[in-house]
C-alpha cells in the first residue's frame, strides 16, 4: 500500500535531536538525523553507498558524516566530500538529504519531491503563537499498525464512549450523533453532549460542581496531522459552538509518521487554555493521556494482527464511518495525484 509522500511529516521533537546521529525509519526509507555545529538538522540516507553501513554507525566530522567502514564522508547536501585513499570522487558517491523544516519545537521531514516541498505547508495553528495557550509536548507512541486506521480512528469521535471509559468517554455519550464535514482536504466530524457528568479528565482538571457541556471537534487534515478540539462548560454557562474559549478546552495534536505499513509512530501533544504557567499540570495532563492513547493502541494492534489473512466477509458500514469515509477518499485523491499511472488498485473506503 503506497503512502501519500508529498507530504511534511513529523520526524521527531526538536528536543530529540543533536550532536549525535539518530536513526529512523520512515515509509521504509532508513534516515539518519542529526545537528550542525550551528545547530541545523540534517536528514540524510542511513546507509553507505559503498557497502550499505548504516551511516549512523559511523561518526560526525564536523558537520559531516563518517561512514564507520571505510571513512567515506558525506556532507549535508549529501554529496561526498572524502574517500580516504583516493582523490577521485565518483559521481555516484551521494546519498539522499531529505528536506526539512522546524517549528514550534517539532522536526517536520518531506518524503516526496524535493522541488515540491514548500515549508508553507507544513501544520501551524494559531494557539500555538497565543499567549492564552500553553503547549505541552507528549510522547512519541509506536503502534504496530497502518497509519490509516489510526488516522481513521482520529476521524471517529464515536469509540471514545467505549475504548476510553475512564478518561475521555463516558457512556453519556453512546448515542449521540456524530455531524461530519470535508472541508477540502480536512474531514471534521464532531459532537455535543449536553447536560451530562462530566468524564474522568475533566473530573480531574474541570473542577466542575455539576454537571457540563462537552464537545469533540476532530479535524483530520490529510494524510497524517489530527487535532481534537476537546472540552466542557459548565451546563448552566450554556455555552454555544462558538463559544468554546469560556469553557476548559484542549487541542490534543496527534502527528502520524508510517514507519511501514505495519507500524506508525503517533507523536503526540497538546495545547491547553487553563493553568498556563503550571508545568506539573501539563504532565499530569499527559498521564491521563497515556491511559487513553494505549487503549488506542491495543485495540488497533488488534485490528492489525487480523490483517495478515483477507476478511472472510464485507465489513459492515456504519453512519459513523462517515468520517474515515471522507478521510480515504481524500488519501486516494492525493495518491492519484502524485501517481497518476499507478495500477494499484483503489483502496477500499472504511468499513
Ligand atoms: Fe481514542
Amino acid at each position: 500500500m503506497s503512502f501519500v509522500r508529498n507530504a511534511w511529516y513529523v520526524a521527531g521533537w526538536s528536543r530529540d535531536f543533536g550532536r549525535a546521529l539518530r536513526p529512523l525509519t520512515i515509509m521504509d526509507e532508513d534516515i539518519v538525523v542529526y545537528r550542525t555545529e550551528a545547530g541545523a538538522a540534517v536528514a540524510l540516507t542511513d546507509e553507505c553507498p559503498h557497502k550499505r553501513l548504516p551511516l549512523s554507525r559511523g561518526r560526525l566530522v564536523g558537520d559531516a558524516v563518517q561512514c564507520g567502514y571505510h571513512g567515506m564522508t558525506f556532507g549535508c547536501d549529501g554529496r561526498c566530500v572524502r574517500i580516504p585513499g583516493q582523490s577521485n570522487l565518483p559521481s555516484s558517491a551521494w546519498v539522499r538529504a531529505y528536506p526539512l523544516h522546524e517549528a514550534r519545537g517539532i522536526l517536520w521531514i518531506w518524503m516526496g519531491e524535493a522541488e515540491k516541498a514548500d515549508p508553507a505547508l507544513v501544520f501551524d495553528m494559531p494557539a500555538f503563537a497565543d499567549a492564552r495557550w500553553a503547549p505541552h509536548y507528549g510522547d512519541a507512541l509506536t503502534i504496530e499498525s497502518h497509519y490509516l486506521p489510526l488516522a481513521d480512528n482520529l476521524c471517529d469521535p464515536a469509540h471514545v464512549s467505549f475504548v476510553h471509559p475512564t478518561t475521555l468517554g463516558s457512556p453519556a455519550s453512546e448515542d449521540v450523533p456524530i455531524d461530519c464535514e470535508r472541508r477540502g482536504r480536512t474531514v471534521v466530524t464532531s459532537r455535543w453532549i449536553r447536560n451530562a457528568p462530566p468524564v474522568g479528565f475533566f473530573k480531574a482538571f474541570g473542577n466542575f460542581a455539576g454537571n457540563v457541556d462537552r464537545w469533540h471537534y476532530y479535524t483530520l487534515h490529510a494524510p497524517s496531522v489530527a487535532v481534537i478540539d476537546f472540552g466542557s462548560a459548565a451546563t448552566e454557562q450554556g455555552i454555544g459552538e462558538a463559544e468554546r474559549d469560556k469553557g476548559v478546552r484542549l487541542f490534543a495534536l496527534h502527528f502520524l509518521t508510517p514507519v511501514s505499513a505495519t507500524r506508525t509512530v503517533d507523536h503526540w501533544m497538546h495545547l491547553r487554555n487553563i493553568g498556563l504557567d503550571d508545568e506539573g499540570l501539563g504532565e499530569r495532563m499527559n498521564e491521563q493521556f497515556r491511559i487513553a492513547f494505549a487503549e488506542d493502541k491495543a485495540i488497533l494492534e488488534a485490528i492489525q494482527a487480523r490483517e495478515a489473512r483477507p476478511p472472510a466477509r464485507r465489513g459492515v458500514k456504519l453512519a459513523i464511518d462517515r468520517g474515515p469515509n471522507h478521510l480515504r477518499r481524500i488519501i486516494n485523491e492525493m495518491l492519484a495525484e502524485e501517481q497518476p499511472d499507478s495500477e494499484e488498485a483503489p483502496m477500499q473506503a472504511a468499513g
